[in-house]
């Protein structure tokens, strides 16, 4: 399982690049504007500052919600750098987007998907990233992780190239039961990601060795 992380924070995409373990980057245009990232130029060059972090997909969402606008944002998202996905939302347009742009080779994340419907119109659209949202399905008093359940089934069954890339992460168990069922991707702010370190068993019997170590030095 591929880990992404879900932010435009560059010094928390260093932080999780320095782990070793980072394969890629999303974002969204809260993510954007909760770093203060505004303005076409700016945004771009934000972009480009991620892309060079991360040697890996790096998803950059459009703004319009219009055929013609989406696919004019697209031409300028990827002259930025070639790992930028184009990310586009689950709406009538976007998916119309999704397929102009697969057609021309062009990687896509289809976000905003909270149904199996939806993820099946973004297979079929040729998106190369499908993003269900676990955590705001969760907040919602429905199982986000059954969704990811559903969608892996239904892409095994047909053999859908798009992959399952699991959204909305909120904690460690999330993580763990994406890699479980099968998503091909998790995308994760850095707090669950580092939580996956932790043990309790591990901090004590580090701190046994140690001091065993030390008794007799
Ligand atoms: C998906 O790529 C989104 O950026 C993201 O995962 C949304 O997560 P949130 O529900 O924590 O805002």
């Amino acid at each position: 399982m591929q880990f992404f992380i879900d932010t435009a924070n560059l010094g928390d995409i260093r932080e999780a690049h320095a782990l070793g373990i980072l394969d890629g980057v999303t974002t969204n245009p809260s993510l954007m504007a909760k770093e203060g990232i505004a303005g076409k130029d700016r945004v771009l060059a934000h972009y480009k500052a991620i892309a060079d972090i991360v040697q890996g997909p790096v998803s950059a969402e459009v703004i319009a919600t219009d055929l013609a606008g989406m696919l004019a944002e697209a031409e300028e998202l990827i002259e930025v750098d070639p790992n930028i996905v184009v990310k586009v939302p689950m709406i009538k347009d976007g998916v119309k987007a999704i397929k102009a742009l697969s057609d021309r080779g062009i990687k896509t994340n289809c976000t905003l998907v909270f149904s199996a419907g939806q993820a099946i119109l973004a297979a079929k659209a040729g998106a190369t990233y499908v993003s269900p949202f676990v955590g705001r399905l969760d907040d919602v008093s429905t199982d986000g992780l059954a969704l990811i359940e559903d969608i892996v089934t239904i892409y095994t069954n047909y053999g859908y190239d798009t992959q399952v890339l699991a959204a909305s992460i909120r904690h460690p168990m999330h993580i763990i039961e994406c890699a479980r069922m099968g998503a091909d991707v998790i995308t994760s702010p850095l707090g669950p990601i580092l939580a996956l370190l932790n043990h309790p068993l591990t901090d004590k019997g580090l701190a046994q060795f140690l001091a065993d170590h030390k008794r007799v030095s």
